[in-house]
């Protein structure tokens, strides 16, 4: 542990002894449920890897929720099968408010692509409130023979299946992306999944895996270090911490867009008071200055207060599934 992260521990740990009166002060006007909740730790299931930007995300969120709460939110890594195991976790968890879901994008396109799950990936779930919205970076090996994306694409199909792509599992933001670039050029990479794209920028960092399309909570430290190349963004603009990187339209790519947001989720059933305190919780966890300092450093924002609502969120979900649903059947991506 480094001292760094000793530091923000113990910090954490004051922070959750000094809030209780605090949290429960503002809660009061909500009615005595939401008054009394939470009386002990809640779990904050990621359902990536630790590392990675879920995990980044999550972890900061988790410290500035605990502060408002008064009660450690301690985050849980379930990982695998495309964020659908930590995500059956919460679904099927106790609605009792005590254990909740941070994922992104994924809940978007996995009640397409998965067919078959022991869980319901539309109706298992209370949205809490939207987080944030990630754009995404394409970044490789710091050795890969390409300096900008047209060399990048006439390497890759050059070498067809020798040149390989990490992802984090079908159902990921990584693997959506790196699927919708290959398609977009016609090349037809091998794909190596992990449990989380942070395992996976280990590999790229070691120069044992071509590409990665990743988040820049995590590729922003990444890219600055020259640890790896980076040739584009899939974003519509230029991103405003990166704004060296050319979009994928700059690089002749106009439909090749994805970016990712991040939701908060309870189990279905949860009881209305108990979401409330937890909606209320993220946004305040949203405006704390720490949070909002470093989510800009790797390159993201909180979310609008209105846009930390139960309401806001289901609405963004419901579209976002309606908005990839055609996608994923046009290319038959499905996980089974
Ligand atoms: C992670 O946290 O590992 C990523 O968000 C996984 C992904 O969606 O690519």
């Amino acid at each position: 542990m480094t001292a760094l992260t000793r530091r923000a521990l113990a910090a954490t740990s004051l922070a959750a002894l000094a809030a209780p009166r605090l949290a429960r002060a503002q809660g009061g006007a909500q009615g005595s449920t939401q008054g009394s909740f939470p009386s002990r730790p809640v779990t904050m299931v990621i359902p990536f890897a630790p590392g990675g930007p879920t995990d980044i995300v999550g972890r900061l969120l988790a410290e500035a929720m605990a502060k408002d709460m008064g009660q450690p939110v301690v985050v849980e890594n379930s990982t695998g099968a495309g964020g659908t195991i930590g995500a059956q976790r919460v679904a099927t968890a106790r609605p009792d408010g005590y254990t909740v879901l941070l994922h992104h994008i994924g809940m978007g396109v996995i009640p397409t692509m998965y067919r078959r799950l022991a869980y319901d990936p539309v109706n298992g779930f209370e949205p809490l409130g939207l987080v944030t919205e990630v754009p995404m970076t394409l970044v490789t090996r710091k050795d890969m023979p390409a300096n900008n994306l047209a060399e990048l694409v006439a390497y890759m199909k050059s070498q067809g299946d020798r040149f390989n792509l990490a992802d984090a599992g079908i159902g990921s933001s990584s693997a959506l992306c790196g699927a919708l670039f290959a398609n977009a050029i016609g090349a037809r990479p091998t794909i190596i999944p992990f449990r989380g794209t942070g395992p996976a920028m280990q590999e790229i960092l070691g120069g044992r895996v071509d590409l990665l399309c990743d988040q820049t909570t995590q590729t922003t430290e990444y890219i600055r270090g020259g640890n790896v190349k980076v040739f584009a963004t899939p974003s519509r603009t230029r991103i405003a911490t990166l704004p060296e990187i050319p979009t994928t339209a700059e690089g002749g790519l106009p439909d090749f867009v994805v970016t990712v947001w991040h939701g908060l989720y309870a189990p279905k059933g949860t009881p209305a008071p108990v979401c409330a305190r937890l909606t209320a919780s993220l946004q305040a966890a949203l405006r704390d200055p720490r949070i909002v300092q470093r989510f800009s450093e790797i390159g993201t924002a909180p979310v609008s207060q209105a846009d930390a609502t139960p309401e806001a969120h289901q609405r963004f979900w419901t579209a976002d599934i309606a908005k990839w649903k055609p996608v994923i059947e046009a290319t038959s991506a499905y996980a089974d």
